[in-house]
C-alpha cells in the first residue's frame, strides 16, 4: 500500500494543524452552486436544516437539540460534494474539504490525531467541514497493524462525532452505503440519499445549461431523451463539451452539436431514476 507523504499545496498550513484539506470561501461557493438541482427531498431537507440553524435559540428554549451532523450517499457524480459547496454558502460559512481517504493513507499512524485536529479545528472556528469518502473508514485492512490501527481511528471518529458542538456543520459522503459502520452512520442526525437524475431533475438541469446561452428551440425536450440514465456530472461535461463547439463555430447551440459532443464524450448510461409523480403512481 502506497504511503503517499507529498500532500502539496492544496493543504492548509500546517499551523493550523490541518494537512489534507482544502478550504473554499462562501463566495467561491456561491460560484459553484449556480446550476444546483436538488431532489425535492433533499432539498426540503437542507431547507429544514437551514432553518432550524437560524433559530438556535428557540431550539434552546424548548431543550431540543440542533441537527448538525449530514451524512449523504449515492452514486458519483450526483451531488454530494455540491450540495457542500452548497450549505457554506447558505450557511455563509467557509467549506472545508477533506478526502477520508487520503488523510488515512497519507500517515497511517497519525490518523487518529489528524482527525482529531480536523474536529478541533471545526470546534474552534465555525465552518461547514466536509468529509469525502467517508467509507474509507470502513474498508478493512489486511495488515494486523493496520487493522489495530483502523480500529482506533474508527473510535476517534465516534468520539469526535459525540462531541461535535458550536456553530460548525460536518457533512460526510460516501458512495457505499452498505459499508458504513452502523455505529458510525447512527451518528448522524440527518441522512439524504442521492440518486441517479430522473426525467424532472434532467430537464430542470438542461433548462439551467441552455439559459443564457443562445439555442436553438426544441433542443431542451430532445436532449432530455438524450441524455436518459446520464449522471449530472456527465451531462455537464457534455453541455461544455457542446458549448465550446458552439462558441468555436460561432453558432447557436443545437441539437447536432450536442449529439456530437454526447458522442465523443462517451458517458456511461445508467438507469435513470424514477420520478417521484411516477413513484406516487404506482
Ligand atoms: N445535482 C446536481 N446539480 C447540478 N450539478 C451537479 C449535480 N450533481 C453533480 N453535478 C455536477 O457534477 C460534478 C460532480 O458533482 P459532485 O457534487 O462532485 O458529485 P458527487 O460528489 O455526488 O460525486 C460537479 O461539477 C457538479 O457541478
Ligand atoms: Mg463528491
Amino acid at each position: 500500500m502506497s504511503k503517499n507523504k507529498n500532500n502539496g499545496s492544496r493543504f492548509l498550513p500546517k499551523s493550523k494543524g490541518i494537512d489534507t484539506a482544502t478550504v473554499y470561501a462562501p463566495e467561491e461557493c456561491a460560484l459553484k452552486v449556480k446550476r444546483i438541482v436538488l431532489q425535492p427531498d433533499n432539498r426540503q431537507m437542507i431547507e429544514e436544516f437551514v432553518t432550524i440553524l437560524g433559530m438556535k435559540d428557540r431550539f434552546a428554549e424548548h431543550d431540543v437539540p440542533v441537527p448538525n451532523k449530514i451524512v449523504m450517499f449515492g452514486p458519483p457524480g450526483t451531488g454530494k460534494t455540491l450540495t457542500a459547496f452548497y450549505m457554506a454558502q447558505r450557511l455563509e460559512l467557509p467549506l472545508i474539504i477533506v478526502r477520508l481517504d487520503a488523510v488515512i493513507n497519507s500517515f497511517l499512524g497519525e490518523t487518529a490525531s489528524n482527525v482529531r485536529k480536523l474536529f478541533d479545528y471545526a470546534k474552534a472556528s465555525p465552518c461547514v467541514l466536509f468529509l469525502d469518502e467517508f467509507d474509507a473508514i470502513a474498508r478493512t485492512r489486511e495488515n494486523n497493524d493496520e487493522v489495530k490501527e483502523m480500529s482506533r481511528v474508527v473510535n476517534t471518529l465516534l468520539q469526535c462525532l459525540d462531541e461535535f458542538e458550536g456553530g460548525s456543520v460536518l457533512m460526510a459522503a460516501t458512495n457505499l452505503e452498505d459499508q458504513l459502520d452502523h455505529a458510525v452512520w447512527r451518528r448522524f442526525d440527518t441522512r439524504m440519499t442521492y440518486r441517479m437524475p430522473g426525467e424532472a431533475e434532467i430537464m430542470a438541469y438542461i433548462r439551467l445549461m441552455l439559459d443564457g446561452f443562445e439555442h436553438d428551440a426544441g433542443i431542451a425536450g430532445r436532449a432530455a431523451e438524450l441524455l436518459r440514465g446520464v449522471s449530472f456530472a456527465d451531462m455537464e461535461q457534455i453541455f461544455l463539451k457542446a458549448k465550446r463547439k458552439a462558441i468555436i463555430g460561432s453558432a447557436p447551440l443545437t441539437y447536432r452539436t450536442l449529439e456530437d459532443a454526447y458522442r465523443e464524450y462517451q458517458p456511461r448510461k445508467q438507469a435513470a431514476a424514477l420520478d417521484e409523480k411516477v413513484l406516487a403512481g404506482t
